[in-house]
């Protein structure tokens, strides 16, 4: 059995106390044979700065570098607000994504069936939801140049943001969103603004051609983006892979995930480009939700976001299908048993705190 090299970097703020109970489902897994990871913890954010006054020690990137996959937390707060604008915790976050060179980020949204009638939508309209969001993470209006704001000396300023993509980068995003899809649902639909923009043009020219070439399998579909965000909430059930760039992924996947509910639910990936010799990519697997100080210390976040988020590890890293599954199916089941944190309360549900739902997700998935 291969051994795998697993960081953890839990955080701060509840990212502490969520990692705890991924660490009891890896410790599991080592035990019973399921799989060998040799895992190391490390220090990032809050707790890092608090340590040796950086977000991230040079120490820590190396192994992040040197892993086959990082798992984090969560981190930022109040408590750090003062703190000088590149070691802040979130700098540490960051860092890690350019380093690692993540361009792929993946935003599943899931809806559970036990949780269906607590979207804002119909329940018809969401229940057994299953697609995936593929977002460029590394490119586009969010880095492009010329970024800046200018005096033009008349009492009025210009503000400028600059969206550049070139044919390397659609290419590399769009096989990330086609290798998945063969996975799944074998559909891929893409989204950008060619009515408007020069960029959306060449996004959907590279997306064509590497779907015929290299995906023929695949069904590819092009929409606008803005109607593809009226779509998501109308009928998301008609997606399986959206594949689009850093701003619209990030405007459509926070819509994306308010269809099933709560941000403590929320999982994601953010994967870079295979290495040439081994074929492994970097990757690195986050809830989608911060270090919420609100709740922080009180052992009631909900643990599942960052549980899900190792499901993903498992099944993109490691190509271990049949545990992420049922690691998935555990959490479902769990719920299905009306177990929920103080987010997910339901009325004739129970509450529980976050070592509870950790350890009956551990329970489901032992079997
Ligand atoms: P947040 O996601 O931390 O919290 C928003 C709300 O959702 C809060 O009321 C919180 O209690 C609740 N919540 C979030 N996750 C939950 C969970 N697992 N279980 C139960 N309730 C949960 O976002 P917020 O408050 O805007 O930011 C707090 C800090 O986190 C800030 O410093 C922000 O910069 C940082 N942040 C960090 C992220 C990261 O580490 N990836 C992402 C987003 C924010
Ligand atoms: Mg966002």
């Amino acid at each position: 059995m291969t051994t795998h090299k697993l960081l953890l970097l839990p955080g701060d703020g509840i990212g502490v106390e969520t990692m705890e109970e991924v660490k009891a489902i890896v410790s599991f897994m080592n035990e019973e044979g399921l799989a060998s990871f040799e895992t190391e913890e490390g220090l990032v954010g809050g707790s890092a700065y608090d340590a040796h006054g950086k977000a991230i020690s040079e120490e820590h990137m190396k192994l992040a570098t040197e892993s086959d996959a990082v798992l984090f937390g969560a981190v930022g707060g109040p408590k750090w607000d003062g703190v000088p604008y590149e070691v802040r915790p979130e700098a540490g976050l960051l860092r890690l994504r350019k380093d690692l060179a993540l361009f792929a980020n993946l935003r599943p949204a899931i809806c559970y069936p036990a949780l269906a009638a607590a979207s804002s939508l119909k329940h018809e309209v969401v229940e057994g939801l299953d697609i995936l969001i593929v977002r460029e993470l590394t490119g586009g209006v969010y880095f492009g140049e010329p970024k800046e704001i200018t005096d033009l000396g008349n009492g009025q300023k210009r503000g400028v943001d600059t969206q550049v993509y070139e044919t390397y980068e659609i290419e590399r995003i769009g096989r990330v969103a086609f290798e998945l899809a063969r996975t799944r649902g074998n559909k891929v639909t893409s989204m950008e603004k060619r009515n408007v923009m020069k960029s959306g043009v060449l996004w959907n020219e590279v997306m064509t051609r590497v779907g015929r070439e290299e995906y023929s399998d695949v069904k590819l579909d092009h929409m606008l983006a803005d109607s593809g965000g009226m779509q998501l909430v109308r009928w998301p059930k008609q997606f399986d892979v959206i594949v689009t760039d850093n701003l619209f992924g990030d405007l459509l996947s926070d819509i994306a995930a308010m269809l099933t509910g709560s941000l403590g639910m929320l999982p994601s990936a953010s994967l870079g480009a295979p290495d040439e010799r081994s074929g492994k990519r970097k990757a690195m697997y986050e809830p989608v939700h911060g270090s919420a100080p609100d709740i922080a210390g009180q052992g009631i976040a909900n643990p599942i976001a960052m549980i899900a988020s190792l499901a993903m590890c498992l099944r993109y890293s490691f190509g271990m299908v049949e545990l992420a599954d049922r690691l998935e199916k555990a959490i479902s089941d769990t719920l299905n048993d009306g177990l929920r944190t103080k987010d997910i309360m339901s009325e004739g549900a129970r509450e529980v705190g976050t070592r509870e739902m950790g350890a009956a997700i551990l329970a489901k998935f032992r079997g």
